[in-house]
């Protein structure tokens, strides 16, 4: 029983929340809108959570994803601190921890991912710290600094993204630092071989001692805090605070209790729909699936962001298909590390620019064709090979290898059929 007049609720007031909200407006819906969050912080921006915020953690204000006064202006209500518990979609409502419930006329879910957990003995001691939000941050940039002053290692579980990155960030404040990767090499889950090498060498070169295909058995401490990490090889690292990032796990938790379709994400067609035409779904929480089948799940903020326009559309009846090519980013020392596209399934490897600075650019392709680019210090590179495959053109690749050879002709070749001009 939907009621036309109750407003639009958005659970999650991260990212993906924030621009379902926004992107209503913008489209001209008038009526009321929720925003609920079960954090105390007005929405802020993750990413420098994992970078600049651990070396100076610095005023919320400096985190805010918008002013306070962006959300009055545009009738976006925030309601903060508040756990959703139930969605109730016979009667359309929210039920709320407090006992309280709330009818919707459309709803959008924004719940975003959880840090995966290590389910290991010694797992829950303390100064076992994960990265999700700005409580977190602060722990762990805490601990960092500890470890410096008094001489005692960091541990790291999981050369991935936020592993590399508090690596990264651990050597500057000028703590030992140790990184156990469970696999044979470092982000393997979204790079090739010689990006991973280039980010082998140069962590290395830092002073972080990087060790492969380690198998973590246990966490060892004393008064209630961890003091080192066991491995199946049978050596013990010594630890002054463990951070684990092992990836996350889409909360799809009320979804999946509501009864929509989820699968390791809240299922969602390419216009951000669910199973249920009243609910839409954006950001962290969701997944796709695929012509060929395969499970697309994208841990960004371009993903967030965009997939939260096709929901605010899609709640209004409207259909804005989501397929930009995706992008990422991550910060390492001095190196800026952007990627582009899907490279699952690459048949090829060519590199272009000084692969040894490292300063170069992987181009990957599959049958001929180019399907995703990671960039190290490479922002022109990254910008054309974002265009490129938002038009669906493609360099072969010996033109991609050669560095002489001007991307951006492509684009201008294709003008005005497909390209932007830009
Ligand atoms: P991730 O998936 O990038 O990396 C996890 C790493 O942990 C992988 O290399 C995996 O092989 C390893 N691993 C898994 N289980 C392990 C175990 N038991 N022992 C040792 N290693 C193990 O996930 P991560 O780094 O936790 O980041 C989570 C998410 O945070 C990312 O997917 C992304 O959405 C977001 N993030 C994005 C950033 C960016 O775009 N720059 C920066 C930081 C975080």
């Amino acid at each position: 029983m939907v009621d036309s007049q109750a407003p639009i609720l958005i659970v999650g007031a991260g990212q993906a929340g924030v621009q379902i909200a926004e992107t209503l407006r913008q489209e001209g819906y008038t009526g009321d809108l929720l925003l609920i969050g079960n954090e105390v912080h007005p929405p802020y921006q993750r990413p420098p959570l994992s970078k600049k915020w651990l070396l100076e953690p610095g005023a919320l204000s400096a985190l805010s994803l918008r002013g306070a006064d962006a959300l009055v202006r545009r009738r976006i209500e925030l309601k903060l601190d508040t756990e959703v518990t139930a969605i109730d979609r016979a009667a359309s409502r929210l039920r709320f921890a407090n006992g309280e419930q709330l009818a919707y006329s459309k709803l959008a879910l924004a719940t975003g991912a959880l840090a995966r957990a290590l389910a290991l003995p010694g797992a829950s001691l303390g100064q076992v710290l994960s990265l999700r939000s700005i409580a977190d941050s602060g722990a762990i940039s805490a601990a960092l600094r500890r470890c410096a002053t008094e001489g005692r290692p960091v541990v790291v579980i999981g050369g991935g993204f936020i592993g590399l990155e508090v690596a990264a960030s651990a050597r500057k404040l000028g703590a030992a630092v140790t990184v156990l990767e469970g696999l044979p090499r470092l982000m393997s889950r979204v790079t090739a071989p010689i990006v991973s090498e280039a980010f082998e060498r140069v962590h290395r070169a830092h002073g972080v001692e990087l060790v492969f295909n380690a198998q973590v058995t246990q966490l060892r401490g004393s008064a209630g805090c961890v003091e080192s990490v066991c491995t199946a090889d049978g050596r013990e690292y010594a630890a002054g605070c463990v951070v684990v990032g092992i990836g996350v796990v889409p909360d799809d938790r009320l979804a999946a209790a509501a009864g929509l379709a989820c699968d390791r994400g809240i299922l969602v067609d390419e216009c951000a729909r669910t199973s249920d035409p009243s609910i839409a779904a954006a950001g962290d929480c969701t997944a796709r699936r695929l012509a060929d089948g395969r499970l697309l799940r994208l841990e960004s903020v371009q993903n967030a962001v965009e997939q939260a326009k096709s929901a605010a559309v899609a709640l209004l009846g409207r259909e804005r298909p989501f397929r930009a090519a995706p992008w990422f980013w991550s910060d390492q020392y001095d190196i800026k590390l952007q990627m582009v596209g899907l490279s699952h399934g690459y048949d090829q490897v060519v590199t272009r620019g000084d692969v040894q600075k490292p300063a170069f650019s992987a181009f990957y392709f599959q049958a001929g064709r180019l399907i995703a680019v990671d960039s190290l210090s490479r922002v022109q590179d990254h910008m054309q090979s974002k265009r490129l495959l938002d038009h669906g053109l493609s360099p072969t690749p010996e033109q991609a290898a050669d560095p002489l050879f001007d991307l951006q002709s492509l684009l201008r070749e294709a003008k005005p059929a497909t390209a932007d001009g830009a």
